[in-house]
C-alpha cells in the first residue's frame, strides 16, 4: 500500500513513521520546506522517544519520504492522512483553515480513488467539509473522480506515542462506504495482531468520539483534583483514597492521580472546543465546564500553599523548579502548569533557578531570561528557600537527599504531583507539602 500523510507535526510523523515501520510506502508532506529538509536528514522537530531512530532507519529503508509539494505525491496513494494542525481561534472552536487548505489540494491533484483521512482533532461535522471541498474542486477541474472521506482520531501519548501507535487499544474509524472500509482494514491489519479491535461506525461518531475520551479523562483528573483538595480539608489522605476507589474495575486505577492540573496541547484545547460545539448548537455541558473551572484552580494550588508557608513574604527567596514540560517525557509546555506558578512568583518578586531533563531549549524559548536555570536538578537547588516539584520525571522520583538537603538553604518540598511520601519526607526533616494529603 502506499499513503501520504499531510502535516508532519507530531501526529503527522508519529503517524507516517508507523506506518512505514510495519511495510507501507509513506510520503510526509509539509509546506514548511526547512521541516522537510531537516526531516530528510533525521533531524526532527519534536521531542519523541524512540521516534528518531524510527524515522532515520525508514528512510535508508526507503519506506519514508518527505515532501514539500502534495501534486505527485498523492498520485498512486491509497490513502491520504490530514494530520496538520487546528489551533484554536479566539473563542475556543477549532480552526480548520489549514484542515481544508489540504482538501481542496488533493481535490486538485488526486487523479484516482483515494481514502481522504482526517486525523487531526477535528468537530463533529469535518469530514463534511472536507468531503465539500474536494468535491468542489473537482467539479471546477471538470473531473469525476471517486474519493471516501474518512475519520480516525488518534489516541497516542506524548512520550508514548509510538507504543500507543504499533499497539493501539482500539482503532476507531468512521466512514461511510464499504470500500472506503475494506481500504482501512487493510491498512491496519499489521497493527490488530494484540486483538484489540477496529472499530468501524459512522462519521459523527468517530469524530465525537475522539472528544468524548480526552474530555472523559479530563473529567477524572478534575474530579480527584476536587477529591484531593476535599481531604486536605478534611484529614484524610487522598492517595490511600485514589487506592481504594481505583481497585474498583468499574472506576480503575489510571488517570486517577491528582495533581497540579492538567495541561498539554490536547486536554485543554479539546475541552474548550466540545463545550463550544455544545453551546452553539444550543446545550450546555456542564460537567465540562466545572472540569475546566477545577483545572484552571488547580494550577495556582502549589503557589498557595508556598503563599502561606512564606506567610506571603516570596520577594527575594529562591525558588528551585524540578521539571517543567506538563508531562514527564516531553519537551511540550504548552499550558504547563509551571508556567502559571513561575508567572504567580515572579510577580511576588521571587527568583526562580528550574531544571528539567529534556525542555530546558523550550523553556529558554518561552521564559527567556526571567528565569535561572540548572545545568542539572542539584544545581537549580543551591540556596534555595524551598524545592517545587512540577513534573514527575523519573530521575527526580529518588534523588540523594543528603544532597538535598546540603544544597538547600532550607529544607522545604512543595510536591505537586504526589511522588514524595510525606511521612519519610519529614523522617528525612523535610518540611513537605503534597496534593491532598496530611501536612
Ligand atoms: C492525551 C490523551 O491521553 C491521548 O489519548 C490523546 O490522544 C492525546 O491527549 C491527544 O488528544 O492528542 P497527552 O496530552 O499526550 O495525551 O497527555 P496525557 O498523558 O494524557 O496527560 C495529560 C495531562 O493530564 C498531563 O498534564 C498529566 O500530568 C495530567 N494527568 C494525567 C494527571 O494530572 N493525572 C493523571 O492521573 C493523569
Amino acid at each position: 500500500m502506499r499513503i501520504a500523510v499531510v502535516g508532519t507535526g507530531y501526529v503527522g510523523l508519529v503517524t507516517g513513521t508507523c506506518f512505514a515501520e510495519v511495510g507501507i510506502d509513506v510520503t510526509c508532506i509539509d509546506i514548511d520546506l526547512k521541516k522537510i529538509e531537516n526531516l530528510k536528514k533525521g533531524i526532527l522537530p519534536i521531542y519523541e522517544p524512540g521516534l528518531e531512530e524510527m524515522v532515520i532507519r525508514n528512510t535508508q529503508k526507503e519506506r519514508l519520504s518527505f515532501a514539500s509539494e502534495l501534486s505527485t505525491s498523492i498520485h498512486g496513494c491509497d490513502v491520504a492522512f490530514i494530520a496538520v494542525g487546528t489551533p484554536p481561534g479566539e473563542d475556543g472552536s477549532a480552526d480548520l483553515k489549514y484542515v481544508l487548505a489540504v482538501a481542496r489540494s488533493i481535490g486538485q491533484h488526486m487523479n484516482d480513488y483515494i481514502v481522504v483521512v482526517t486525523k487531526s482533532t477535528v468537530p463533529v461535522g469535518t469530514a463534511n467539509k472536507v468531503r465539500a471541498a474536494i468535491e468542489e474542486e473537482l467539479e471546477a477541474r471538470g473531473v469525476d473522480i471517486p474519493f471516501d472521506v474518512a475519520s480516525n482520531p488518534e489516541f497516542l501519548k506524548e512520550g508514548a506515542a509510538i507504543e500507543d501507535f504499533l499497539k493501539p487499544d482500539r482503532i476507531v474509524v468512521g466512514v461511510a462506504s464499504e470500500r472506503g472500509q475494506e481500504v482501512m482494514k487493510k491498512l491496519y491489519k499489521p497493527f490488530l495482531m494484540n486483538g484489540h479491535p477496529l472499530i468501524f461506525m459512522d462519521i459523527p461518531s468517530a469524530e465525537m468520539t475522539k472528544y468524548a475520551a480526552n474530555a472523559m479523562l479530563a473529567t477524572k483528573i478534575s474530579f480527584m483534583n476536587d477529591i484531593a483538595n476535599l481531604c486536605e480539608i478534611m484529614g484524610a489522605d487522598v492517595n490511600m483514597v485514589r487506592k481504594g476507589i481505583g481497585s474498583d474495575v468499574r472506576i480503575g486505577n489510571k488517570f486517577i492521580y491528582p495533581g497540579i492540573g492538567y495541561g498539554g496541547s490536547c486536554f485543554p484545547k479539546d475541552v474548550k472546543a466540545l463545550i463550544k460545539t455544545a453551546s452553539e448548537n444550543g446545550y450546555e455541558m456542564k460537567v465540562l465546564k466545572s472540569v475546566e473551572d477545577v483545572n484552571e484552580n488547580q494550577k495556582s494550588v502549589l503557589y498557595n500553599k508556598i503563599y502561606n508557608h512564606f506567610g506571603g513574604s516570596l520577594a527575594g527567596k529562591t525558588f528551585a523548579i524540578w521539571g517543567l514540560s506538563f508531562k514527564p517525557k516531553t519537551d511540550d509546555m504548552r499550558e504547563a502548569p509551571s508556567l502559571v506558578i513561575i508567572q504567580k512568583l515572579l510577580e511576588q518578586g521571587a527568583k526562580v533557578r528550574a531544571y528539567d531533563p529534556v525542555a530546558m531549549k523550550e523553556a529558554e524559548h518561552m521564559l527567556g531570561d526571567s528565569i535561572e536555570y540548572g545545568k542539572d536538578e542539584y544545581e537549580a537547588l543551591i540556596d534555595a528557600d524551598a524545592l517545587l516539584l512540577v513534573t514527575e520525571w523519573p530521575e527526580f522520583r529518588s534523588p540523594n537527599f543528603n544532597v538535598v538537603s546540603k544544597l538547600m538553604k532550607d529544607k522545604v518540598v512543595f510536591d505537586g504531583r504526589n511522588i514524595y511520601e510525606a511521612a519519610d519526607m519529614m523522617e528525612k526533616g523535610f518540611t513537605y507539602y503534597g496534593i491532598g494529603v496530611k501536612q
